[in-house]
């Protein structure tokens, strides 16, 4: 494979924002790297997706320690795409990982002490072959820490050297506030929130949104597309290939029901009437709103990926079609 060199234009088509009240400008299409990018798929495939990602603006690339799979299998995969050539253009990168979830065996490969943070993070640093990451987050609450443990891990890494920034994932409202509150104390202010937010799944709406808006804390949005529930894919069954498909798929064969097939089918009509596809379309719709910084899709190919920066052609909705959509959510 020759040397790979960005495109000359990469900056031209995108308008980026700013995430929260912060410094940092993010794209509002990032890449999320959960899957497609682990030991089971194809390297030369998705090397041209991180490629493509970044020749066309996308600066900020998603990963955890457990990505894969095999778990920490993302990152290596990640570190080995910088080293290949994207990593020339590290300072033009916005690279984030995670820990929080079920990632070495034993009581400290889990969760969110301050035990497990600091050493994943080490490790997450080791497989991609990085000094620092751009963002690090708490990927999920833990019940059984105090709030200020995780926090004080997470404002100690900044004063590390080891992370940028710090974020928060899959946190309520209420745990949210918390952990804002804790971190402006450790003058560590928290960057980003990452939820899951797409047509199908709108919990953060009535209060998570408010009062990240409020705190000046970015949102990013992540399984924009349901997992590619919402795309033209699953119109006419299950195809092969497809993640519901996969025994290594997140998204299970049952949650393709019948009546979210409907659902799909009469949003993709939608989308059609505006000259978008449904991907497009449910990509545009999240970005309407002004507190979504970015929208981290996933694409297990160019075309999916270019497909999916299509939507930023047309992000603005007329009354009418917000109403005709909101009438197929809200059935
Ligand atoms: N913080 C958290 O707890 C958390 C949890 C989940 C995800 N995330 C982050 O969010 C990122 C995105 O999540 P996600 O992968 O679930 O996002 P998604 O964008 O909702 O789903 C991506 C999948 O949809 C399909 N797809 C994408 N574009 C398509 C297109 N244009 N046409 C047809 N199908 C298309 C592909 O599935 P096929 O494989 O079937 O082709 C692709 O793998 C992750 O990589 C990760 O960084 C974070």
């Amino acid at each position: 494979m020759e040397t790979y060199k960005a495109n000359e234009n990469r900056y031209s088509n995108m308008a980026y924002k700013r995430c929260g009240r912060s410094g940092l400008l993010l794209p509002p299409i990032s890449l999320g790297l959960w899957h497609n990018f682990g030991s089971v798929d194809v390297f030369s495939q998705f090397i041209q997706i991180a490629y493509t990602a970044f020749d066309n603006g996308i600066t900020h690339f998603d990963l955890a320690n457990n990505y894969g799979p095999v778990y920490g299998s993302a990152e290596e995969n990640f570190g080995r795409i910088l080293k290949k050539g994207l990593g020339v253009y590290r300072d033009e990168l916005v690279i984030s990982t995670k820990a929080g979830y079920d990632m070495w065996p034993g009581p400290y490969g889990n969760w969110g002490s301050r035990k497990y943070l600091m050493a994943s993070l080490e490790q997450s640093l080791k497989r991609m072959g990085l000094d620092y990451v751009d963002i690090f987050y708490s990927h999920r609450p833990d019940p059984e820490t105090p709030v200020e443990e995780t926090m004080g891990a997470l404002a100690d890494i900044v004063r590390q050297g080891k992370a940028l920034y710090v974020g928060i994932s899959n946190y309520n409202a209420e745990q949210t506030k918390e952990a804002l509150a804790i971190l402006k104390e450790y003058r560590v202010p928290c960057l980003i929130h990452q939820a899951r937010y797409s047509m199908l799944d709108r919990w953060t709406e009535p209060d998570l949104l408010p009062l990240l808006k409020e705190e000046g804390v970015g949102m990013i949005a992540f399984s924009p597309l349901a997992q590619g529930l919402l795309t033209d894919k699953y119109l006419d069954g299950i195809p092969e290939n497809s993640r519901a498909a996969k025994s290594t798929g997140h998204l299970q064969r049952e949650q393709v029901t019948e009546r979210v097939v409907n659902k799909i089918r009469r949003l993709n009509e939608i989308a059609v009437s505006r000259g978008q596809t449904l991907a497009e379309m449910a990509i545009a719709w999240l970005l309407k709103d002004e507190r979504v910084t970015s929208v981290l899709v996933g694409a297990s190919s160019v075309g999916q990926l270019m497909d999916n920066l299509k939507a930023l052609q047309n992000v603005e909705f007329t009354s009418e079609e917000l109403q005709r959509i909101e009438i197929v959510l809200s059935e």
